[in-house]
């Protein structure tokens, strides 16, 4: 199959790729600044902006489209809103889908669309979903919770966010996540691309820990979690919303509000059992590990089993544990 990766060169994008590739299909990574040396050898990289409202020439000669293009959620930057990038996009999409011959389209969605909590986010996402769902084409939806991993954006968001020793956090922190690791998560896109039976369904998916952000965040950062209580976050993010400088504001505070775990186990239909499932503490490297990476020292990743914090020594796809270094550049976007 030739595979046309909207979003490609991302963060979801560039493992998607890779998964793709090693199952033998052709695989174009679109995106406004693909750079190639950051993609799977292969993959061929086409500057694309999905605002544009003929895509016609770039989806030509592809049997599938997989949309992973994202704008960080707190972003409204000038001429780059939600609606624009995630609906816009996704019409533009399917339009020069239907039109081109493509026959199978994949959508990454979000977890908590139909929540009810209303964020520019949501809102788009969920136009999203409902083009696509009124396409003519074979569709599959994803609606991931948060995902963790190399170059992955959650993880940066909460160390910017978060001080040492004391973490306030609205609420204490009570909102659950089900964090899911990226090269798990994108083995099922590459299913849902190529068999018929996922066509027309939508999959909620998460990972094997529901956790509270205030227990994510201690994985994270050292420290003890100051509740800030949810009426004062209230007013503070809505003094904030203004300033674009300043990562959070009102939507935030609403997604805040968001149970970001799943309802139904969407994992039976792949075949997947969640206990095979990377668990997020085994992904975050401790900071005496980060220090010692930092200093070239050599670096023992241990599993633990005390329920603190753990860090793995099992390898990463590449066969080695990777340490915070190693990792590539991340954006600074977080989302829901
Ligand atoms: N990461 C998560 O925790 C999470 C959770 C739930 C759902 N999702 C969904 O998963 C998908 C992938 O997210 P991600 O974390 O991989 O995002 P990401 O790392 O920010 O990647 C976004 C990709 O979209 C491209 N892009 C942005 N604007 C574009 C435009 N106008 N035209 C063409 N390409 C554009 C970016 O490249 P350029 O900047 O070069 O254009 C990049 O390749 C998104 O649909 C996101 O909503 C992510």
């Amino acid at each position: 199959m030739n595979v046309f990766v909207a979003g490609g060169s991302g963060f979801v994008g560039r493992s998607v790729c890779r998964v793709l590739v090693d199952r033998g299909h052709g695989v174009t990574a679109a995106s406004r600044t693909p750079d190639p040396s950051e993609l799977p050898a292969d993959v061929e990289a086409v500057s694309v902006d999905v605002t544009d409202p003929d895509l016609d020439d770039a989806v030509a000669g592809h049997d599938a489209v997989v949309n992973l293009v994202a704008l960080p959620s707190h972003v409204q930057a000038r001429g780059r809103s939600h609606e624009s990038v995630h609906a816009d996009g996704t019409r533009h999409l399917v339009a020069a889908s239907e039109r081109t011959g493509v026959d199978r389209f994949v959508q990454l969605s979000g977890l908590g669309v139909d929540s009810g909590v209303e964020t520019a986010y949501f809102k788009a996402k969920r136009r999203a979903e409902r083009i696509v769902r009124e396409s003519s084409l074979e569709w599959v939806i994803f609606r991931p919770s948060v995902i963790f991993g190399d170059g992955c954006a959650f993880v940066p968001f909460l160390e910017r966010l978060a001080p040492p020793l004391v973490i306030p956090l609205p609420g204490g922190g009570r909102t659950p996540l089900q964090p899911i690791w990226v090269e798990d998560l994108t083995p099922l896109i590459a299913d849902g691309l190529a068999e018929d039976r996922h066509v027309g369904n939508a999959y909620e998916i998460g990972g094997p820990e529901r956790l509270t952000l205030a227990e994510i965040v201690t994985r994270v950062r050292d420290g003890v979690v100051v509740p800030i209580p949810m009426a004062l976050t209230a007013v503070l993010a809505t003094l904030v919303d203004p300033l674009p400088w300043i990562p959070v504001g009102r939507d935030q505070y609403r997604a805040l509000t968001l149970e970001n775990t799943t309802r139904n186990d969407a994992l039976a239909a792949f075949d997947v059992d969640p206990d095979s499932l990377r668990p997020f503490s085994a992904d975050v490297p401790s900071e005496g590990e980060i220090s010692a990476a930092a200093s070239s020292e050599p670096v023992r990743r241990e599993r633990r089993t005390d329920g603190k914090r753990h860090t793995s020594a099992e390898p990463h796809t590449d066969g080695e544990p990777h340490t915070r270094s190693e990792r590539p550049e991340r954006d600074s976007g977080v989302r829901p």
